[in-house]
């Protein structure tokens, strides 16, 4: 939940002050609520936390926001006034940058499949930094730029082969996956030399391309700070290895994002100060023990910063309950059947508007926003309007049993990666995003109309 969302005094749901049934009144459900003070805050934290604890190993972090969990002009500009900098992954991404004013040294664009026109854009907005992600995209990208009679400013994505637990879909850096050079021996034509370090040298002698340093992403909603302190340990070899045996010296290193946050009570993500310090101790050791000076270090939160800013608001309607076998978890036993019921409770959007749960089978809670109940509890599944059984927004929930049609529902940590991958599945107009600050409401994103769906269609 965002720090600024509470009950009032009748027992609805509020944020910054403002009820949703308010909020309801103005923009309809369903709809993306988002605190713009526990945005600010979030960063600020995140920032503070690693400047803290590297400011005696490099004298700072640079904070990349992941515009990829959720990106619109206004996010931009508080990310600008926080002091933090923007990761894009695509020309569409830096449309938004570059239609919100935040000067291209502040950016980096990522991604596996740059078009040229991509990289065009990037050197038209002179970004500050271009992660390349493969050896023929670093060739690409090298020759345009020589082209154009530039250097591109260069980091190289590196594959530490570090796995991640986390769901597979977003585990992203051991071997088998599509991202990044490969740090293991004979990934090249060239007897034992690995693609990173075939890369390095090839960045290194062409004339297009200024090497800024290394790069590494290794998954997403990651707890633990183990695999991040052993990808960095990693990248720091690596890195020294490089100065030894060519003398290039990177002055940079990106360690990522991929900070997990609680979407249910079960989820014990680490506050961000414990993860710098454990990902600082490990790059002041390597460091020590590797004779180096330690480069730049940069991350690239998204989902840490804007993932429990927002709540979606949806309105309750049909509900119907079932009753459920659930002898599977009683050996099967006939004698002992036993079942319970299950209440599902239908809102206004689903899949459309949060792809997670049937993505990655991501979890999450949902309350009653709009009223308390002395009602008990009953077990409930929300579910969404859309043609599919899974379109499930939340499994298992116990909500209050006079849960009604009109009731308004909540359900938080809805900010990274919903709006951002949402659809038009059947139809259904994307919901907008109000950010509330201090008692008032703004749209951020309107959301879409008929209108807007229809006229895309050419009626031919
Ligand atoms: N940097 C790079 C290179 C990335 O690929 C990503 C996320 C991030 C930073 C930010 O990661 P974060 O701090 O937000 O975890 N759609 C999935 C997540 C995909 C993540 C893609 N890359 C989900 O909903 O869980």
């Amino acid at each position: 939940w965002a720090q600024d969302a509470a009950r009032n005094d009748a027992g609805e749901l509020t944020v910054g002050g403002i009820p949703v049934s308010e909020l309801q009144r103005q923009y309809g459900t369903p709809l993306y609520v988002m605190s713009e003070n526990d945005f600010r805050a979030r960063a600020r934290a995140f920032s503070d936390a690693f400047n803290n604890a590297f400011a005696d190993i490099c004298g700072g972090v640079d904070v990349y926001y992941a515009g990829k969990s959720f990106l619109c002009t206004a996010v931009v500009r508080w990310v600008e006034e926080e002091g933090l900098r923007l990761d894009t992954a695509s020309g569409g991404e830096l449309a938004v940058a570059a239609k919100a004013g935040i000067p291209g040294a502040d950016v980096a664009l990522h991604g596996n499949n740059k078009s040229d026109l991509e990289i065009h854009r990037a050197l038209d907005m002179k970004l500050g930094r271009i992660v390349v992600d493969s050896l023929g995209e670093l060739v690409r990208v090298g020759d345009i730029a020589e082209r154009r009679g530039e250097k591109a400013k260069v980091m190289l994505r590196l594959t530490p082969g570090v796995h991640a637990h986390t769901h597979e879909f977003i585990a992203t850096a051991h071997e088998d996956q599509k991202f990044g050079l490969s740090m293991a021996a004979d990934t090249t034509e060239h007897a034992g030399l690995s693609a990173a370090e075939e890369a390095v040298a090839a960045a290194s002698a062409h004339p297009g391309i200024d090497l800024l340093g290394l790069h590494c992403h290794i998954g997403s909603q990651i707890f633990e700070p183990d695999g991040f302190a052993l990808a960095a340990r990693k990248l720091l070899r690596f890195l020294a290895a490089m100065q030894e045996k060519y003398s290039i010296v990177l002055p940079e290193l990106d360690l990522g994002g991929g900070y997990g946050i609680a979407y249910t009570p079960v989820d014990t993500p680490r506050p961000a100060a414990e993860i710098a310090e454990a990902m600082a101790a490990v790059v002041r050791s390597t460091c020590a023990e590797l004779g180096i000076d330690s480069p730049r270090i940069s991350i690239e939160p998204g989902r840490a910063i804007v993932g429990s800013t927002t709540f979606t608001l949806y309105e309750v309607g049909t509900l119907k309950t079932v009753r459920v076998d659930a002898t599977a978890s009683n050996n099967g036993d006939a004698d002992n059947n036993v079942t319970h019921p299950r209440r599902y409770v239908s809102v206004d959007g689903g899949m459309s508007d949060n792809a997670r749960p049937v993505l990655y089978d991501a979890d999450y809670s949902a309350i009653l926003a709009s009223r308390t109940s002395a009602a008990g509890p009953q077990l409930s599944r929300v579910v969404g309007k859309h043609c599919e059984s899974g379109d499930i927004v939340v499994r298992d929930v116990y909500l209050p049993e006079d849960v009604a049609a009109g009731d308004l529902l909540a359900v938080p940590g809805t900010g990274a990666y919903c709006w951002a991958l949402s659809s038009n599945y059947n139809y259904l107009a994307r919901p907008g995003v109000v950010a509330v600050r201090d008692g008032s409401a703004r749209l951020i994103v309107r959301g879409e109309t008929e209108e807007d769906l229809l006229n895309r269609d050419m009626g031919v």
